[in-house]
């Protein structure tokens, strides 16, 4: 391995499964992934960890694989967070900063998302990212970047993203017993939004949502920024288990008829038999299984649909909507999905790394490959002299308090 390259690590603890990406990055910031690999999960309830051990045993277990191919220990890594606790606030936030010539510096801009955030976020919750939305100096806002601006007053208009303290610490703590550091938590979404996503799509307006097992999460873009996340307690597995309860069936073969199913339109016409087993020798009826899976599709999406309402967002989403994880491979889902959000809906599948990247070329490896895309950009541009901070993207700037609150562990 030359001296050129670092290691960085994205690992996502989902609900139903643990998946890891491990990938270089060069001193021009090219990112080659060279290991992966996915494994069952355990110990995790709706996108939260319901004991330690659980998700700790399932994160070392899959690991080892991935560490072996990538041929590097991992000792820390960007996480996956998920769960209805996780949360975006607008918030407001206003500095004095000097005289009408003073020179807004890295320092201003802290102070005062500090400002937006100290008071604004109920003390029980981790702040996990903050948005700098606009800016405005001595009452004059549209400001994308003030550094180096001139300004008495200095406001912010800010995203704020929070998940409960106690699930942020569970995690960390089951990473940790894991022997893996959590560098910094990234709700799953956000994290496959940056596998998925353009910057095109995100200036102009678009939703990604992450369909897994227990959890549908939904973070919408526009202007460039993050402007909204949520979480609906509900996912994939919601499907299997109706499925399972309705036809009096078993678990396994219920999951087995969901990924032969074809959502598509729901058209009962083509009522043909489903065939499950060994040889085909259990048949179900089409339109009975359609029943099942419409209404849990149709309840999620709606739940979804009442969330981007709630944000504005409803029906003003030009580029869409980018379905991903792994209830996103459910056949013909986007038809679906357009049906009920109407909105066009597209399967979001990772780019942005070379190396073995196609073998991750799948909606389910969106958020362990956004999150290794993420460590591989925040730690290019670590380097604390103020004046470098000039150049990088808003998105890859961590704020001190995280600094703050990473340093802890
Ligand atoms: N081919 C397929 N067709 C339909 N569903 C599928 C298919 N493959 C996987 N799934 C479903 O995807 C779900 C798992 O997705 P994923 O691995 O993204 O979940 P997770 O990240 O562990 O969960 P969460 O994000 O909710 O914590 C399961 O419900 C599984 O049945
Ligand atoms: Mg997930």
């Amino acid at each position: 391995m030359d001296n050129d390259k670092r290691f960085v690590t994205g690992l996502d603890v989902g609900t139903e499964n643990v998946r890891a990406v491990i990938a270089t990055v060069s001193k021009t910031g090219e990112v080659a992934i060279v290991g992966y690999n996915e494994g069952k999960s355990s110990g995790m309830r709706k996108g939260i960890p319901a004991n330690l051990t659980g998700p700790a045993e399932a994160i070392d277990r899959m690991l080892g694989d991935a560490e072996r191919m990538g041929g590097y220990d991992v000792r820390s890594a960007y996480v996956s967070i998920n769960g209805s606790t996780v949360i975006s606030t607008h918030t407001e936030g206003m500095i004095a900063v000097g005289s009408v010539e003073h020179e807004i510096d890295s320092e201003d801009i802290n102070r005062v998302e500090d400002v937006a955030v100290s008071g604004r976020i109920p003390a029980n919750r981790d702040v996990l990212d903050v948005i700098p939305l606009e800016y405005a100096l001595d009452g004059q806002g549209g400001i994308k970047d003030p550094l180096g601006m001139a300004g008495a007053r200095l406001e912010i208009r800010a995203n704020v993203i929070s998940a409960l303290t106690p699930n942020c610490e569970n995690l960390k703590r089951a990473t940790i017993t894991a022997d893996v550091k959590a560098e910094r938590l990234v709700p799953s979404v956000v994290a496959a939004a940056r596998a998925v996503l353009t910057e095109r799509q995100k200036e102009n307006g678009v939703a990604v949502i992450d369909m897994g097992g227990a959890t549908t999460s939904v973070a919408v873009y526009e202007e460039g920024d993050l402007q909204y996340v949520g979480v609906v307690p509900a996912g994939s597995n919601n499907i299997t288990n109706d499925l399972a309860i309705v036809l009096a069936i078993e678990p396994e073969l219920a999951e087995e008829i969901k990924t032969r199913f074809v959502t598509g339109d729901f058209n009962s016409d083509k009522s043909i038999a489903i065939k499950v087993g060994k040889n085909g020798e259990r048949a179900f009826e089409r339109k009975e299984v359609e029943e099942v899976v419409k209404a849990r599709l149709e309840e999620i999406f709606s739940e979804v649909r009442k969330k981007l309402k709630a944000a504005k967002y409803d029906q003003r989403l030009p580029e869409g909507i980018i379905l991903t994880g792994g209830g996103a491979k459910m056949r013909d889902i986007e038809i679906f999905a357009k049906k009920v959000l109407e909105a066009s809906v597209k399967i979001g599948i990772p780019e942005g790394a070379g190396g073995v990247a196609e073998s991750v070329k799948k909606p389910e490896f969106a958020t362990a490959v956004g999150l290794a895309l993420m460590a591989a950009e925040e730690s290019q541009y670590s380097e604390p002299d103020s004046k470098k901070s000039f150049k990088k993207s808003k998105s890859t700037k961590k704020p001190n308090f995280l600094k703050k609150l990473f340093s802890k562990f």
